[in-house]
């Protein structure tokens, strides 16, 4: 029978797993309801969104009866004033998920390859694989190094060939929390074959300490797409917008597939107040940067190897007990997230929380722990 449903699906889907979000967080929040559910595995702003995004989502309330703005005009606006860049530069999603899909679909098809790293963000090899193309995955920077797992970029060059149509590239990227200068993105860009789109994933950029984007060296490149999110540093991921900045051409291809209402109302509210309160995301960098390195020293001090980190996440190695701590941890209410399937089944990614989030983590690690054998 599951064959039978197998064979409906469109060639490209066979088989294709679907994206693994985590564990059931809904079941979880039930089971710890009494003590609260320490959340670390899906590297959200544990601050929350600026006070500015609540009150304008609460006032757009009012007009849930109507349609959102299709082109999405004010936020549009705001955003390339932002970035300097003109409004139609500018794709909005229902987060960047969608868009790093819709990218695949405008860009890639049957018989292309679209280039991706390993240990790069997940949805880039499933976007490609979802509309036929073949995957080329790019072995990472080693384990021993300064960028542990990071992008090799000189490799992803080298990768390029005729049937290329995409490369996606994470910077900081996620999981590893790895970032490389942008300005190192030239080489790559050089060697663009004509019929060829970069994009360039930045959903962690705003906890760099100096803005830096691609967009600072290479805006208007007429193959590069950049996309960015209000569901990290914003603090908006329960909101659903993310956008993709690129030259309008490129950004016309994107609003052909585009689904015209695909951000709703309370969301273009809320995202659009975002952009006008810079101040709210700088104090959520600085807030990050100081739970980032005490939680690190911790894991450290325990014994942990972590990996340096540009972002709100660690990268942590637990070791061959790896699944048995995942799971003590989640038995005493701290979820983090496994990485068995990005094929590091000895590490966990965990999001930075509030400093008595980060408190109880450790603290739960510590009395998992001294529950192993020695
Ligand atoms: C690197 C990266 N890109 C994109 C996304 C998608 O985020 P959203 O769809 O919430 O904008 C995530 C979410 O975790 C991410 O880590």
């Amino acid at each position: 029978m599951t064959d039978a449903f197998e064979n409906l699906a469109a060639a490209p889907l066979r088989g294709l797993a679907a994206y693994d979000p985590g564990h059931d967080l809904e079941a979880l929040r039930a089971r710890h309801a009494a003590r609260g559910l320490v959340e670390l595995g899906s590297n959200e702003n544990p601050w929350g969104p600026s006070p500015a995004a609540l009150a304008a989502a609460r006032e757009a309330l009012a007009g849930l009866h109507r349609y959102p703005d299709p082109r999405g005009s004010a936020l549009r606006q705001a955003l390339a004033a932002r970035h300097r860049v003109a409004a139609d530069a500018i794709v909005l999603g229902n987060g960047s998920h969608e868009l790093l899909m819709l990218a695949a679909q405008v860009f890639a098809g049957p018989g292309d390859e679209v280039v991706v790293s390993r240990y790069g963000f997940a949805v880039h090899a499933l976007a490609a694989r979802a509309v036929g193309a073949r995957v080329v995955t790019v072995d990472a920077l080693p384990e021993q190094g300064p960028a542990p797992f990071g992008h090799d970029l000189e490799a992803m060059a080298a990768a390029l060939g005729p049937r290329t149509r995409m490369v996606y590239v994470c910077n900081p990227n996620n999981p590893t929390g790895t970032w490389f200068p942008p300005a190192r993105l030239e080489a790559l860009l050089e060697r663009l074959p004509e019929s060829c789109v970069l994009v360039v994933d930045e959903a962690y950029a705003e906890y760099l300490d100096a803005a830096a984007s691609v967009l600072d060296a290479f805006a208007g490149h007429p193959r590069l797409v950049v996309t960015r999110t209000f569901s990290k540093a914003y603090g908006l991921a329960g909101a659903r917008v993310g956008y993709a900045i690129a030259h309008p051409g490129l950004a016309g291809l994107f609003e052909r597939l585009r689904e015209s209402f695909n951000v709703s109302l309370p969301a273009l509210a809320a995202a659009t107040a975002a952009v006008g309160d810079p101040g709210y995301v700088e104090d959520v960098r600085a807030r990050n940067a100081t739970e980032r390195a005490f939680l690190a020293a911790g894991l450290r001090a325990r014994g942990m190897t972590v990996v340096d980190s540009r972002t709100n996440f660690l990268l942590c190695r637990l070791g061959v007990h790896c699944a048995r701590i995942e799971a003590g941890l989640l038995e005493r209410g701290v979820v983090v997230r496994p990485m068995a399937g990005y094929g590091l089944p000895q590490h966990v990614r965990i999001s930075i929380g509030r400093r008595e989030e980060n408190a109880a983590l450790l603290d739960a690690l510590d009395r998992v722990l001294e529950s192993l054998p020695c």
